[in-house]
């Protein structure tokens, strides 16, 4: 088995075939989709859907699994849904549902569990079911973001420090999150700068989480959170994808954004499965951030 490579844009995103992530992959098979992974931040690999047990065996392989947030409908697994079904019955679910509200901020711009302790590497997205049109995922390279700026800006944010709460970003969509929830899931604090430790690159880690720099005033952070954001979304640092049955997605959480896009979902299914890899190379580089004092 050896994998073909497509660079889709010239800044990122490949697309991978020549794999079946169905069955066990050999060490050498995987060490090179890793490999992929850092150099493109975005890979998309056809297929035949995959099931829930394969889908954990291939992720594990990146690192250890997230378990889920209890405001998603898959809470307490190593997944988390993004449908418009119901878990048991199947049927669509009401467009007034809190299970529909809460996937709405998933159209913001997001770096997955940006807001948790241990940020995460990766997040693979296999499509179980998708719909006939519309719903596309849209990718954003927030490495393109860092390169784009001016060597002053980039010493000016070198060391910043960014809080990442999801209270705040649930807020954004006027979605409340439940008091108990959000007491579990207390803001966190991440470099603003990632350096992806296999190639040197730089990007920044920003999105709807991303609520202040430390030590900042709000105008200034906010203006410089939303440069970033404006430059890594900028058309020619941009994806889409749009997604075909059985489709998987890895995305370096590190190194781009992502957001989903309106489908009908009143009238067609639409059922994806994803699982969050964890960084814990992060915690052991820089130790625990909610340590670090207010400026
Ligand atoms: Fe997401």
């Amino acid at each position: 088995m050896s994998l073909n490579i497509t660079a889709l844009t010239p800044v990122f995103c490949a697309e991978v075939s020549g794999v079946d992530l169905r069955l066990p992959l050999e060490d050498a098979i995987f060490d090179e989709i890793r490999e992929v992974l850092d150099a493109y931040s975005i890979l998309i690999i056809p297929g035949e859907p995959l099931d829930d047990d394969q889908q954990v065996a291939f992720s594990e392989r990146f690192g250890p699994l997230e378990r889920t947030l209890g405001a998603n409908p898959a809470s307490g697994t190593a997944f988390a849904r993004q449908s418009n079904l119901d878990m048991k019955s199947g049927d669509i679910i009401p467009t007034d549902d809190k299970r529909m509200h809460y996937q709405q901020a998933n159209m913001l711009w997001h770096a997955d569990s940006s807001y948790k302790p241990m940020p995460s590497l990766c997040s693979v997205l296999s499509a179980r079911e998708v719909p006939p049109d519309g719903g596309a995922t849209e990718f954003a390279s927030t490495r393109a973001a860092y390169e784009s700026l001016s060597d002053a800006a980039k010493s000016k944010i070198d060391d910043a420090v960014v809080e990442h709460d999801i209270v705040y970003s649930r807020g954004l969509v006027g979605f409340e999150f439940p008091k108990e929830i959000g007491d579990a899931n207390p803001p966190a604090r991440h470099p603003l700068v990632q350096t992806n430790p296999v190639t040197g690159r730089k990007s920044v880690l920003i999105g709807a989480h991303a609520k202040r720099i430390i030590g900042w005033s709000d105008d200034e952070s906010r203006a410089m959170l939303d440069d970033l954001l404006e430059r890594a979304a900028a058309p020619e640092n941009a994806y889409s994808h749009a997604w075909r049955n059985g489709d998987v997605v890895i995305w370096d959480n590190r190194a781009a954004l992502h957001r989903a896009t309106p489908y009908d979902h009143t009238r067609h299914r639409r059922l994806m499965q994803r699982t969050t890899i964890g960084n814990p190379a992060v915690i052991e580089t820089y130790g625990a951030y909610p340590a670090i004092a207010e400026a």
